[in-house]
């Protein structure tokens, strides 16, 4: 039984919202899933992003690089667009969707060998273990959050 985090609660006061995220939650080729709207889990999905979306002005497209399922997408649904960019594996075969996102199926080093970010865009890049790809964000996003700050230390990840 999950416990309730705030990205958790916000998607199931929303009929439209908690039947896609059931979906995407019970889809048989999605795992590892709880972590994205796991309270507990003080890094991933809810807070960060959470704190973000009443930062960024909405009038940004929003790039989530490294996106997993993209729930937070949910607290994105308001501004211009949110963009979630995540290889085509497992893990993200069938992602969250908001009536403003789109997905990028592939890594962070593809897209950019293809395409820039917006202008007036914001791009997010939150716990991926990826230093190259944290670099190329810093590198093409003029506006941008990059964290991994707990890296090498998994256990400080999780509210004790
Ligand atoms: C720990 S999850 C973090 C998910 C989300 N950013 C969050 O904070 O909840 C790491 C994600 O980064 C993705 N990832 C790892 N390396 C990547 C790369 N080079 N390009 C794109 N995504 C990558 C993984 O597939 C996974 O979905």
């Amino acid at each position: 039984m999950m416990e309730e985090s705030s990205l958790y609660k916000a998607i199931m006061s929303d009929p439209y919202y908690c039947q896609h995220f059931n979906e995407v939650y019970n889809d048989e080729n999605n795992w590892g899933i709880s972590a994205d709207v796991d309270p507990s889990c003080l890094v991933c999905g809810g807070n960060t992003y959470e704190l973000l979306s009443k930062i960024i002005p909405k009038n940004r497209v929003i790039y989530d690089f490294g996106a997993a399922y993209g729930f937070q997408a949910y607290w994105f649904k308001d501004h211009k667009r949110y963009v979630g960019i995540n290889p085509p594996s497992k893990l993200a075969s069938m992602p969250f969707r908001t009536e403003n996102s789109i997905w990028f199926f592939g890594t962070i080093q593809v897209f950019f060998s293809q395409f820039e970010v917006e202008d007036d865009s914001f791009a997010i890049c939150n716990y991926v273990p990826d230093n190259e790809a944290e670099a190329l964000v810093r590198l093409h996003c003029p506006h941008c959050f990059v964290n991994y700050v707990t890296r090498g230390d998994c256990t400080a990840i999780f509210e004790k």
